[in-house]
């Protein structure tokens, strides 16, 4: 595993909605190169930068057109080969965003595998024999074409799906992962791969990574599809880098991925803890942390104990953590994120405590996710600093809140969550024992909420952490008093005055040194 990850905080960049550098009301990558400072000064080492290559826009990107091109309205290659150099320049890193799963409907590929004269893009996707069979258990897109069939879709009915074959084919028109055309697209996919990483890139996070080869009920095939692009990668880029958005880490990392991201969806009760009607983070104190400890282990477990698992703060796909929190829960939050292992992921504007900007119309495939991709809120100027336009002409319509955090009102108040951010990048660095590696052992799973972070040897750090992000007082074995290393909220853990216990204040956390 490269190095550079032991030790990554990476930053969350949705490429239209953060810096707008020539005033056409669309974030670009210049804007980006702009900004970096700012990523940098939070104490991220690594961004994730969403698709910004050529695409329709029906899904904001993630329909693709061209994996070899950027999109006008972001740059051009040239502008993100310098990003890549700027990037590098502050000693950071940058993954792009692959979508290996599905293209446009416009993409080449596509326009040439929709003709009904057979040609090599015949099978690229994956179509039925006949117009009056559609896939099985997938939608399909079908009746536009002169092809005589029905073509699987993989997300949006125009997210035509690329075809990698099926685990167990049932259907004649349903081909093995190693037959010659699933094994042409994955050659496809490669060479995207390889012209990226030639231009400076450090690797990818994949989208849907765990489905791409269909029909894979316990994951084998998809686990063998990634060690066949592992090897493939460690014979030309042995540094490049994959973190999946897979939600099984067993699996991921057994594919070859560095890492896994922990999903709002599915089985891992994530949201248990930030996004529900009683999040464990509320300072009601209602919720829980109980199965989300559970699955959590299991999943720990499953990485062989490495915990290469990351845990975002939010994403584009998903409500802003502000939605169900206040900024001092947050803070909390904030707390039990950057001291866990994996890679912490922070979507841009969490750092502020951005809001989920209610009652927008859809973007771009928004929907439901629209309010959480408003734009980065910089300072007070017009349309907060994002974009020198008319503010009809934004990508998204800034928070119209009067009092909307910025950057830079959090860098000029006291107590602010950036401030905190900063605070706890900043301790993560110090002490390998927080950082991705680091072990992790839950002491308890309800309020407060405890866990043990140390080194992988023997006479390594120790570190608690203790989070109570309820209004009551609780009090701990003493066993888990030490030095405090960082604390904030309410109060500070102390001894009670005969000593046998410590004290966990009201909304507040800790992290100390045994
Ligand atoms: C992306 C979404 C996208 C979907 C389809 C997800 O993993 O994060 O934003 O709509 O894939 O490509
Ligand atoms: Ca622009």
């Amino acid at each position: 595993m490269p190095k550079w990850l032991d030790n990554a905080v990476f930053y969350e960049i949705y490429p239209q909605s953060f810096m707008d550098s020539n005033g056409d009301g669309i974030g670009d990558i210049r804007g980006i190169v702009q900004r970096l400072d700012h990523v940098r000064s939070l104490g991220c080492n690594a961004i994730w930068l969403n698709p910004c290559f050529d695409s329709p826009f029906l899904d904001a990107g993630y329909d693709v057109s061209d994996y070899k091109r950027v999109a006008e309205r972001y740059g051009s290659v040239e502008e993100l080969a310098y990003l890549f150099e700027e990037v590098h320049r502050r000693d950071m890193h940058i993954l792009l965003d692959l979508v290996p799963g599905h293209t446009s409907m416009e993409h080449e590929w596509f326009l040439k595998s929709c003709s009904a004269e057979r040609n090599e893009y015949s099978d690229r996707y994956i179509w039925t024999d006949s117009i009056w069979e559609s896939p099985e258990g997938m939608g399909c897109v079908r009746g536009f074409f002169e092809r005589d069939g029905s073509c699987a879709v993989n997300f949006f009915t125009h997210q035509p799906a690329l075809n990698y074959g099926f685990a167990h084919p049932e259907r004649p028109w349903q081909m093995k992962p190693d037959a010659p055309a699933p094994l042409a697209t994955r050659e496809a996919i490669k060479d995207v791969m390889r012209f990226w990483l030639d231009k400076g890139c450090d690797g990818f996070r994949v989208d849907m990574a765990g489905s791409l080869v269909k029909n894979d009920p316990d994951g084998s095939a998809n686990i063998a599809f990634w060690q066949d692009f592992r090897a493939f990668l460690d014979r030309e880029y042995p540094d490049a880098v994959l973190i999946s958005e897979w939600g099984e880490p067993d699996k991921s990392l057994a594919g070859g991925f560095h890492m896994d991201f922990l999903l709002h969806f599915g089985p891992s009760h994530y949201n248990d803890l930030f996004r529900c009607e009683e999040p464990f983070f509320s300072r009601r104190g209602k919720g829980t942390a109980e199965a989300f400890v559970r699955t959590y282990t299991e999943n720990y477990a499953g990485t062989g104990g490495s915990g290469l698992i990351c845990i975002p703060s939010g994403n584009h796909d998903m409500d802003r953590m502000r939605r169900f929190l206040d900024p001092e829960e947050m803070k909390l939050a904030f707390t039990f994120l950057l001291t866990m292992p994996g890679a912490p992921f922070i979507y841009y504007g969490d750092e502020l405590g951005m809001r989920y900007v209610e009652g927008l119309t859809s973007k771009e495939g928004g929907y439901g996710r629209t309010g959480s991709r408003t734009p980065m809120q910089w300072d007070d100027s017009p349309n907060a600093g994002f974009s020198t336009a008319a503010p009809e002409k934004l990508y998204l319509p800034i928070d119209p809140s009067p009092d909307r955090p910025t950057a830079e009102n959090q860098l000029l108040s006291r107590d602010t969550l950036m401030r905190e951010v900063k605070r706890l990048t900043a301790l993560r660095s110090e002490h390998k024992a927080l950082q991705s590696r680091g072990k992790v052992k839950f002491v308890t799973s309800g309020y407060p909420l405890v866990y043990l972070r140390t080194e992988d040897r023997e006479d390594g750090e120790r570190i608690a952490v203790m989070i109570n992000p309820s209004e009551r007082t609780y009090s701990l074995p003493k066993q888990l008093n030490g030095s405090v290393l960082y604390s904030v909220g309410k109060g500070v853990p102390h001894l009670t005055h005969d000593e046998q216990k410590l004290v966990m204040p009201p909304e507040s956390a800790a992290v100390i040194l045994l």
